[in-house]
């Protein structure tokens, strides 16, 4: 067994302005699912679906927070952050998924940035985090290209509500998620297994990306406006070429599919070729201006880092031909992802390199582990708090080899509906009881506060 890395971050080494928040999404936390005239997404129709959500769990509840807002509010100032990214809910807004408005919709949300700024908090809210309208589904879905038409409409709405006060946008949360594991493995809604499919989702989730900046740039003049895409370094599990073929396919998958196009160079060729007929080329998606559009100059990146892959050669195994390795000696978390900080800083000073992005945000980290609140009322996540010990540190080292870093969200601000893995699994840094939504701040949670004001003040360790 390796040492367990206790390196913990020096709050003198990030600029006093640096971006400091939490995260979370729509459906994970809202509930109100039926209330205020929000048509079904494909989540809730998922979850009705037997066997594909742990327990037959659903958002219906959630953390109750669309009714708790204010004193949700109260709870992320508390944290001491400056930042708080949420997402807002598609068919709260635009019930049928194109078309007339609803302003109860835009009235939450409107409230809810309202009550950030009067905390001094910065809303980030980002647009899509995977709760399509069920309407849009049925029409098709993402493989549709109406879909991105109809997200451009959706995101006009949105921005031209919020833009006089929001300043800070995500246009789509992790496209590969919405894509391969909603369309190609149907981990995710709406769960279909149709490679073809996820790629022909994946462009259209990207041409939406570039149709919400355009919207952004209309409407909230100023604004900064990125893409929030997952990834995680691609390594091979030896030096052997095979290996190392398979973890550059990895990287071709994973990263490379959404960076390059977003950054200017079209799809990897490559990874065009591996995909054959199921390629959105291949299917003649890729219309003529859709890579201008997709390649709108952004003011940052965001990125969710959770782990990274260790992949070897395996001919056969998926249309990839590889499979991912445990590492002998490394820890993992509750999901079974590597805790692997020092992938966060080789990332970012990769992405800085091959893509110099205006700046970069880390829009999620965290980790999942099976928590429970104590006889004395704490929750003792000291596993957890290593892991943002560790993985705030390597954002620390990033920024010094010369990554433009400007912020960091830790995911999740509280517990919450873990998509396919129902209420299982636990990503807050508040400890949430869902018989009677009493919120608890964990021990990884009053760390981070504490880190923060020394952060935020500029004082050394
Ligand atoms: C990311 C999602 C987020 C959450 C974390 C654990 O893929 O964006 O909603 O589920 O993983």
């Amino acid at each position: 067994m390796t040492q367990p890395n206790t390196k913990q971050p020096n709050p003198a080494n990030f600029p006093p302005r640096f971006t400091w928040g939490v995260a979370t999404s729509s459906y994970q936390i809202e509930g109100a699912a039926h209330e205020d005239g929000r048509s079904q997404s494909i989540w809730d129709t998922f979850c009705a679906t037997p066997g594909k959500v742990l327990n037959g769990e659903n958002g219906d509840v959630a953390c109750d927070h669309y009714h708790r807002l204010d004193s949700d509010l109260d709870l992320i100032r508390g944290l001491g952050v400056n930042a708080y990214r949420f997402s807002v809910a598609w068919p709260r807004i635009v019930p049928d998924g194109r078309g007339a408005t609803n302003r109860a919709g835009l009235d939450f949300y409107s409230r809810l940035v309202d009550g950030l700024l009067a905390r001094g908090i910065t809303p980030w809210p980002t647009l899509y985090h995977w709760d399509l309208p069920q309407v849009l589904q049925d029409r098709g879905g993402w493989p549709a290209r109406d879909t991105a038409l109809a997200f451009g409409d959706y995101a006009e709405v949105v921005t031209a509500e919020l833009g006089d006060r929001v300043k800070h946008w995500i246009t789509i949360n992790e496209p590969w998620c919405a894509a391969f594991l909603g369309y190609g493995n149907g981990i995710h809604a709406p769960g279909h297994t149709d490679l073809a499919e996820s790629f022909a989702a994946s462009h259209h989730l990207l041409l939406a990306h570039g149709l919400g900046v355009q919207a952004v740039r209309a409407n909230a003049p100023g604004a900064q406006v990125g893409i929030t895409l997952n990834l995680a370094g691609a390594y091979p599990a030896t030096d052997s070429e095979a290996d190392k073929a398979a973890a550059h396919r990895q990287d071709g998958f994973a990263n490379r599919w959404y960076l390059d196009p977003v950054f200017g160079r079209g799809y990897p060729q490559d990874f065009v070729e591996l995909l054959g007929a199921a390629s959105p080329q291949a299917q003649g998606l890729v219309l003529p201006g859709d890579l201008e559009t997709i390649a709108a100059p952004t003011d940052f990146l965001g990125v969710n880092m959770y782990s990274r892959s260790v992949v070897e050669d395996a001919p056969g195994e998926g249309f990839l031909g590889l499979r991912q390795v445990h590492v002998a000696g490394s820890e993992y978390t509750g999901f079974d992802w590597e805790v692997a900080p020092q992938s966060l800083t080789d990332l970012m000073l990769r992405l800085q390199k091959d893509y110099n992005p205006a700046a970069l945000y880390i829009t999620e980290n965290g980790a999942t582990y099976p928590d429970s609140v104590e006889d004395d009322g704490t929750v003792h996540d000291g596993a957890r708090t290593r892991y943002f010990q560790q993985h705030i540190a390597a954002v620390g080292d990033a920024l010094a080899g010369g990554a433009k870093m400007a912020g960091y969200f830790a995911w999740s601000l509280m517990d919450n509906f873990e998509w396919a893995e129902g209420y299982d699994k636990r990503f807050g840094i508040v400890h949430v009881d869902f018989e009677t939504q009493a919120r608890t701040l964990k021990q990884s949670g009053q760390w981070y506060r504490d880190f923060l004001v020394r952060a935020q003040e500029g004082q050394p360790a």
